[in-house]
């Protein structure tokens, strides 16, 4: 059994799916690793290293065709790249593994299915104890939360930590983090270590402890958040007042704020608005909001992704991808958590997995053409019908 790697190609996407480290352990569970010429390279990993731990170095198609397990980043799924092509130039009845993007209708989604492909979405990766090495959400969010912090840093036009010195006073930055998730706790992390004086806030009353453990302040509001985490541990979509609520007590803190680091996010839903124009506008000049949330609608409703937007002499920064500009570590830990998932339905070189098994049945998108959850099943069926209308 082959296992295929091909260098990404949504555009901007740094990131290649395994590294040289993880090759051999993939080789003993599968038997062989066929490897794009150039694949690793942006992220930092040259050809001859994967050739040093015995991966085989290939051109796309040579890897597409012989493959029974493919594993990418992001380059099947929307926004560009090849990812029909490449579906179509897949072996009948190999695997897909990468982040797919399930709830969004793209057109390689469907040609998975007709290809007869088996696709399995890392995004879906459940949150139980045994899968948290194959956590890929988490350990790109993690990465993204450090990063927010040195891209508001980089930007601010004061420092972060304080300084005395012969000539006078530095006082520290203050920053204050919105969602208090994966990212939100690495990016309070991130920015203590830089030496900024951090608050933050999340709807989830349980982070509180979290918080202070990192030795920040918790904004304490007087909202009825008691029904607001689900028994997984996500964040509740709010209605309407709950929100307009929540903008009116954090106003004055995004006010006193130099930095704001905005990352809530509920589930399968555009991320909440909570921050406006004219909080932004009563920011300190020069002050910088990071939105971590740009790609799923944006934290505050001026934020465009991948643009800077400036509102008086403050500005918010739309980042996207964001793992993909610290693309050696995230490439690292994500190759870990795709290499672990690998070994635990491939076995002496043969895929041995259960249906019945709860990774398995949360990630499996595909199978035989079909999507056995219903609401992917919907997204399938748009992505086959629009097909059909531009064929
Ligand atoms: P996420 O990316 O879905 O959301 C980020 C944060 O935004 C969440 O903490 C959420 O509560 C917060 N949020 C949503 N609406 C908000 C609002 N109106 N105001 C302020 N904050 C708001 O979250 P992520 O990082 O995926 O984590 C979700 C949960 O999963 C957490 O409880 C986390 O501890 C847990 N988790 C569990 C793991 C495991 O058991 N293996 C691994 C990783 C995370």
């Amino acid at each position: 059994m082959t296992i295929g790697v091909v260098r990404e190609t949504a555009p901007g996407e740094t990131r290649v799916a395994l590294v040289p480290g993880d090759v051999p352990a993939l080789i003993t569970a599968a038997g062989a690793v066929s490897i794009e010429a150039g694949a690793g390279l942006h992220a930092g990993y040259p050809d001859d290293e994967y050739a040093a731990k015995g991966a085989t170095i290939s051109d796309r198609s040579g890897v597409l065709g012989t493959a029974d397990c493919l594993l990418t980043v992001r380059s099947a799924a929307a926004n560009g790249g090849t990812g029909v092509e490449d579906v179509r130039a897949m072996k009948r009845g190999a695997a897909l593994v990468g982040f797919l993007e399930p709830y969004a209708p793209h057109p390689s989604f469907a040609a998975i299915a007709e290809s007869g492909l088996r696709a399995f979405s890392m995004e879906r990766i459940p949150r139980i104890t045994r899968a948290q090495s194959m956590d890929a959400l988490s350990s790109q969010a993690n990465l993204a939360g450090y990063r927010a912090v040195l891209v508001a840093a980089q930007d601010l036009p004061r420092a972060f930590p304080m300084m005395m010195t012969a000539a006078g006073t530095v006082v520290p930055a203050r920053v204050f983090i919105v969602g208090v998730g994966v990212a939100g706790l690495q990016a309070i992390a991130t920015a203590r270590r830089l030496g900024a004086v951090v608050s933050a806030y999340d709807i989830r009353p349980a982070v509180k402890e979290q918080v202070e453990s990192l030795g920040a302040r918790f904004v304490e509001m007087d909202l009825e958040t008691e029904s607001s985490e689900t028994s997984g541990g996500y964040a509740r979509a709010m209605d309407d007042a709950f929100y307009a609520r929540q903008r009116e007590l954090m106003a004055s803190v995004v006010a006193d704020s130099d930095v704001v680091i905005t990352t809530a996010a509920v589930p399968g839903k555009r991320a909440p608005v909570l921050i406006t124009e004219a909080m932004v506008h009563r920011m300190r000049p020069g002050s910088v909001v990071v939105d971590l949330a740009a790609e799923r609608g944006g934290n505050c409703d001026v934020t465009r992704p991948g643009e800077t937007v400036y509102c008086g002499a403050s500005r918010v920064i739309g980042v996207v991808n964001v793992p993909s500009s610290i693309a050696y570590h995230a490439s690292q830990l994500y190759s870990r958590n795709i290499t672990t998932f690998v070994r635990s339905i491939v076995t002496e070189g043969e895929f041995s997995y259960s249906r019945d098994d709860e990774v398995v049945a949360a990630t499996l998108v595909i199978e035989n053409g079909h999507a056995p959850d219903a609401e992917i099943a919907s997204v399938l069926q748009v992505a086959a019908t629009s097909e059909g209308e531009e064929a």
